[in-house]
Parts: C-alpha cells; structure tokens; sequence
C-alpha cells in the first residue's frame, strides 16, 4: 500500500482531547495509519511540514457547485426574486459541459481553501456531468440532482413531472452512489418544500430508507418562503417535514433561519443535520440563524457557504469567521461561538451531518486521509509565537494560506499546485462558457 509521510507539523488532530503537537502523521492507502511525535519509517512520498499546520480536511455540508458558474450574475436580491429572476433561468440554461465546467470551477476551489469534503446540490439536469467532475477531481462529496415538480414561476427549464424527477434521481444513485472508494454519495435533494410536491417529497422519504442515504434540501432561510408553506400546507415548514417523516439523522437542511421554539426543539430531537450558511445569509437578506441556541438544544449544526452567487465565494475560512463574529453580534455576547467551537462544527460537525463522524473529521489513526497543511506564517496572522491555532485559524487565516490538501489518501493540491485538476483550463473554459450560458438564460451580462 503507497505510504504518504508528512513531516514535523504542528497538528491540530480533533480528538476527544482536542490535541496540538508538534509531529508526524502516517497515511497509508487512504488511512491515517499513524499519528505521533516521530515516525521513522520508509515511505513513498514524504512531505516537510516544518513551520505549518496539518488540520483535518474542512467539511462543507451546503454547496450548489451547479452555481460556481454564475458568480456575481444575481448579487444584491433577496431569495425568491434572486431564484426567480436570475439563479433558476441560468441553472435552466446549462448543459453537460456547462455544468461539468462549474463542477470543476468549484472544486477547484475548495480544494484550494483546504475544503475536502461537501453535502453539494446539483440543478435539476445534468448531474451526471457535474458527479463525473467529482469523480476525476479526487473531491469527496454527498450529492444528488436537485427535485422540482411543485410551485410558481418555475422555469419550463427547470420544471419537472415527479415520476420523471424519481427515476432521474435513483438511475443517479444506482450508478453513482459509493463510485471512487465511497468518495462519492448519493442523496435525494428535493430543492425546498415550496417547489415539491407531498407526493414527490413522500417518495423520497421512502426512496431514502430504501436506499439508505440522506436527503438534502433547503428550509426555513426566508421570511417569505415561510410564509407560502404556511399558507399553502397550513404549518410551518419543519413542522410540515416532522409531519412528513422526514426529519431524523439522514435529512440535512440548510439555512434554518426562522424557526420558532418547537421548531427548534424538533431538529434538535430529531437529530436532523443543520447546515449553517452565514455568509449566504447575509448577502441574501435572509437573517442570522440562532446557531447558539440550537447547538445549547445539542442540535446538529455544521457549516457551509451555499452557493457562488449569493455568498461570492466557497470559502471555508471566511464561513468560519463570519459564523463566530455574526453572533456576538446578534446576542452582544463576545463569548458566545467561540473559535473552538466554530473550528469543531467546520471539521467533526460536518463529519457528523455526513453521517461519516466514525470516519471523518478528526486526524486520528483509523480515520480517512482527508487533511489540509496550513502556512500560517503570514503578517495577516502574525505573530505566531505561541499564539492559540485555532483562534489563528478561525480569526485571521485565509484560504489562501492552504498549502497542501490530501483526500482519500490522495494528494489533490502540493505546494498550491493542484495535481488532479488544471487550473488553467477551469479558468478559460468557465471565461469561455458564461456569456453562452447567460444569453441562453435571457439575462444580460
Ligand atoms: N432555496 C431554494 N433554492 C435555493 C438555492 O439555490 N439557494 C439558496 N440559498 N436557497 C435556496
Ligand atoms: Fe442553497
């Protein structure tokens, strides 16, 4: 098996002790086989990590990478008019290459900003280009093409006949759910209550305990949307997905903004998987979900950045930042989200709401090979002497300080440099592609 040696880092491992020193981590296959002060053994490849950081990978577990496309094409609307007037037309204009172009686009990334695993939504066609693109980049992703069939000024484009949106979604899971040594899942995403059907949103709760994979759907994130599932199902919304049966540990929502106190009370019984978008929420107007008190409920909150056109970027560092410094804000407590706690839901929170907690998360010997090498050795965080590492990572730290991030035992960037993916290429062809795409949409660039 091809041993991977990295060497002399400072490593952040998020075990049960919360460990920091100075050493050396084994991988061998796709497995931490060792983590310790210093370890001589031969190795195929061996990496210095002197003066960096070696964290576990950072898990995003609300991405559209069907979205990377159309970043900066839909700025300043809130929700319902940004879906409406410019992020449905323009998923609805893609086609395979544009959507595996925007795939990679994204990926790229991520992978960049030390991302190494997402819960990703795709649009409601082409996913098999867009999973293609995961599969060829190394990237580890919970996925699945986006479910419509149900609601207003839903683009023809977009709109789809539920028996039609089903078949599409399980011919995707059978061919694609555990490809790349289980790097890639499968999972039902109904886009959000008011663009589904109950018809279509039962099924999927049958199809998911079936199949045994997770759904992944949006809720809750706006004022107005709310309000039509009020009106339209006579409750609110996560009542309604309580009532359903589709709430427990295998349903991931994003946002979860306005929530009342039983609502909140239900994710956190139910074990259902918050996805927290901080940024996106912002930007959209939506509001500042009440992070803190889920988490005192022991809700499942993990984190993510939604995505390009309504954050404008998939950086996990700045989600971090922004989902510490919102909520002092919100409840004028400096002590309330803590860096600790921030760094732990953007590492084993997102593990967990991929229902991969036993596997990811953590730099522990057992564990998947999913890490990132920081440099934190730059004025914008400096000095480093004895500074606290996670405040560094969480407060100061960029995405651009990644140096090297391996997945599945792979290494995927060295040095900056990505190695499965050309960075050159992504950027002329998403350049070449966008003005296409946006004329196809009806929307002037
Ligand atoms: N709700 C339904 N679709 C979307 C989407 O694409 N992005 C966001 N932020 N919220 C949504
Ligand atoms: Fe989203």
């Amino acid at each position: 098996m091809n041993k991977l040696l990295i060497k002399n880092g400072t490593i952040v491992t998020m075990n049960k002790e919360r460990e920091i020193f100075k050493g050396d981590v084994l991988v061998e296959g796709n497995k931490i086989k060792k983590v310790s002060k210093d370890i001589e053994v031969e190795a195929d490849q061996i990496i210095d990590a002197s003066e960096k950081v070696i964290i576990p990978g950072l898990i995003q577990t609300h991405i559209h990478l069907t979205q990377a496309l159309y970043r900066g094409q839909a700025d300043d609307l809130e929700l319902l008019d940004w879906l409406k007037k410019k992020v449905w037309p323009l998923e609805g204009s893609h086609q395979a290459e544009s959507n595996y172009i925007s795939a990679k686009l994204g990926i790229a990334e991520m992978i960049k900003g030390g991302t190494t695993s997402i819960i990703d939504m795709e649009t409601v066609h082409h996913t098999d280009a867009a999973i293609e693109a995961i599969y060829e980049s190394g990237f580890r992703a919970v996925t699945g093409k986006c479910m419509m069939d149900y609601g207003d000024d839903v683009p023809e484009t977009l709109m789809e006949n539920t028996d039609d949106s089903i078949k599409e979604s399980v011919k995707l899971l059978k061919k694609w759910h555990g490809k790349g040594n289980g790097r890639i899942q499968y999972a039902f995403a109904p886009r959000f209550v008011i663009s589904c059907s109950d018809d279509l949103l039962k099924r999927v709760r049958d199809l998911s305990k079936e199949y045994d994979v997770m759904v992944h759907t949006h809720a809750s994130e706006n004022q107005g949307e709310i309000q039509i599932v009020q009106q339209d199902r006579g409750m609110r919304n996560i009542v309604f997905l309580d009532k359903l049966g589709l709430t427990g540990e295998k349903l991931i929502l994003a946002h979860c903004i306005w929530l009342d106190d039983e609502e909140m009370k239900i994710l956190a019984d139910t074990g259902t998987k918050v996805s927290h978008c901080p940024n996106s929420n912002l930007k959209l107007a939506s509001g500042i979900a009440k992070v803190p008190e889920l988490l005192e409920l022991n809700a499942n909150v993990s984190i993510g950045a939604d995505g390009a056109p309504c954050n404008n970027n998939l950086d996990m560092f700045e989600e971090m930042r922004s989902a510490a410094l919102i909520q002092k804000a919100r409840l004028h407590s400096p002590t309330t989200m803590p860096a600790e706690k921030v760094f732990e839901l953007a590492t084993l929170g997102g593990a967990k709401a991929m229902c991969m907690e036993d596997k990811l998360g953590s730099i522990e010997e057992g564990k998947i090979a999913d890490m990132a090498i920081v440099d934190l050795n730059k004025l914008h965080n400096s000095p480093c002497k004895d500074m606290n590492i996670i405040s560094q990572l969480v407060y100061s730290a960029k995405s651009t300080d990644v140096d090297t991030t391996i997945i599945d035992g792979k290494i995927v960037m060295l040095n900056k440099n990505l190695i499965t993916l050309n960075e050159r290429s992504i950027l002329n062809d998403a350049n070449r592609i966008v003005g296409k795409q946006c004329k196809l949409a009806g929307i002037k660039k």
